[in-house]
């Protein structure tokens, strides 16, 4: 399939975990080794994309001749991604943490005599909602993930119109899927214009395959 239409076109990739510190030590993150995120973005580029790449911590190499950009927290992540603005194009790989502790602490936490703390949470903004929901410049184009364990079709749809994004891909994460870390994935893209269901495939292929739906989409949008 051509991607042709991506040419040129600016896109900002979200992949990684954050991690939200509790003290200097330790953090609450979510799972997530980025192979998926980071595979879009390289695949963007391949199509001739200007790609930005917003990476939480991760163990792998920055994509060629992709503006990488780390950080380590949601709000972090935010600012990077609104900084990066405009762009034809958003796609939210990053496995945000819903939470983050109210207020780490600036010492180690020592273990020890007393209870183990409690942690405090309050939510983290959500990135790919705020996109979604833009009213200047939102991307002709909005992608996000939804990672369940279970009534996966369904939560991805919820999450689809609750987060203003044109596009969900749904992917099924219980048990046994190995999709954290793993190098497959097996994917359901839902639109408002429908469904399709992809075979497992590599992320590499997933990635192939996002990309030129992407291009047809914005083809599509522009006509
Ligand atoms: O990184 P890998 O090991 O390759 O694994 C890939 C993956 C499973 C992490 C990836 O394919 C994936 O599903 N990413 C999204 C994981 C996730 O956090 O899903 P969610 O259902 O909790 O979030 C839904 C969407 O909202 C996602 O696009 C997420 O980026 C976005 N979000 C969520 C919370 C938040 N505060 N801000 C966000 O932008």
């Amino acid at each position: 399939p051509s991607t042709a239409a991506l040419k040129g076109r600016r896109v900002i990739v979200t992949s990684g975990p954050t991690h939200e510190p509790i003290d200097p030590v330790r953090y609450i993150g979510n799972r997530s080794s980025g192979k998926q995120g980071h595979a879009i973005a390289a695949a963007a580029r391949e199509a001739g994309a200007e790609v930005t790449l917003v990476s939480g911590p991760v163990a792998l190499a920055d994509p060629w001749g992709v503006t990488t950009i780390h950080v380590e927290t949601a709000r972090e992540m935010q600012q990077a991604v609104e900084q990066a603005l405009p762009a034809d194009i958003f796609v939210g790989a990053a496995a945000v943490a819903d939470w983050r502790v109210v207020e780490a602490a600036p010492e180690k936490i020592k273990k020890g005599a007393k209870n183990p703390p409690s942690l405090a949470l309050v939510e983290n903004p959500d990135i790919l909602a705020a996109i979604g929901r833009r009213k200047r410049d939102r991307p002709a184009l909005v992608a996000g993930f939804a990672a369940e364990t279970d009534r996966l079709i369904e939560h991805a749809e919820a999450k689809r119109l609750s987060k203003g994004c044109d596009i969900i891909v749904a992917n099924h994460v219980g048990a046994g899927a190995n999709v954290f870390g793993g190098d497959r994935n097996e994917v359901t893209l839902i639109s408002a214009a429908g469904r399709e269901s992809w075979p497992n495939l590599t992320k590499t292929e997933v990635a192939a395959r996002l990309v030129a739906a992407f291009a047809k989409k914005l083809s599509e949008a522009r006509q």
